[in-house]
């Protein structure tokens, strides 16, 4: 066997997990069923898409060149801070600019873990009224995942393992990788 390419991202080792041909088979397949469950809908009312910064702009550009439907994309991010009180973490949603009363959202997100965060965001925009929001994730780990909101498009499915590339990062390092790697841990 060929020794795998190994990388060095801050103190930690990786090797490729999933290549960019297979990643980009499982959103050929995601933009598929997209297009068939929108197409009739979009011909009355295109749908917006949002993605969330910045982990989903890889995702975003890619999926995007395969929708066959008029659509609007914009973006959003969530700023996660330590609160002062019991509460514990606070998310605040910034950048939705797009009045999204009455339409159909379509979230793009890289990876749904535990689901916290994207908890977070489904709480901020069922505030401004959509007629119908749907999560598509690049990466879905259902070993992580504690929350119990619908998760319907779902490219890949990985374990519990930390990955970089596509985008997703380890401590903002490994964004630009075309493949994914996973952590090695002593491998
Ligand atoms: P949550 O646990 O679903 O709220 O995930 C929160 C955030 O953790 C995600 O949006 C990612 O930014 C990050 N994250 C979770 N798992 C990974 C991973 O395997 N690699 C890189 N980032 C991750
Ligand atoms: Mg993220």
């Amino acid at each position: 066997m060929m020794p795998q390419k190994r990388i060095k991202i801050h103190d930690r080792e990786f090797r490729v997990m999933i290549p960019a041909a297979e990643i980009g088979a499982a959103i050929d397949r995601l933009a598929a069923r997209l297009n068939a469950d929108y197409a009739a809908r979009a011909a009355l009312s295109p749908p917006l898409f949002l993605g969330v910064l910045n982990g989903a702009f890889m995702f975003v550009a890619e999926l995007l060149r395969r929708v066959e439907f008029h659509c609007e994309v914009s973006f959003v991010k969530l700023s996660s801070y330590r609160g002062t009180g019991s509460s514990g973490k606070v998310s605040e949603l910034i950048g939705l600019k797009n009045n999204i009363e009455g339409r159909d959202v379509i979230i793009l997100e890289d990876i749904v873990d535990t689901g916290e965060s994207m908890e977070h965001l489904l709480r901020s925009l069922s505030g401004h009224r959509p007629a119908s929001v749907e999560i598509a994730t690049l990466f879905f780990k259902p070993g992580a995942f504690t929350r119990d909101f619908p998760v319907k498009y779902r490219a890949l499915e990985i374990g519990n393992e930390f990955i970089v590339g596509f985008g997703l990062d380890f401590d903002e390092l490994g964004r630009n990788f075309k493949d994914i790697y996973v952590v090695t841990d002593g491998e």
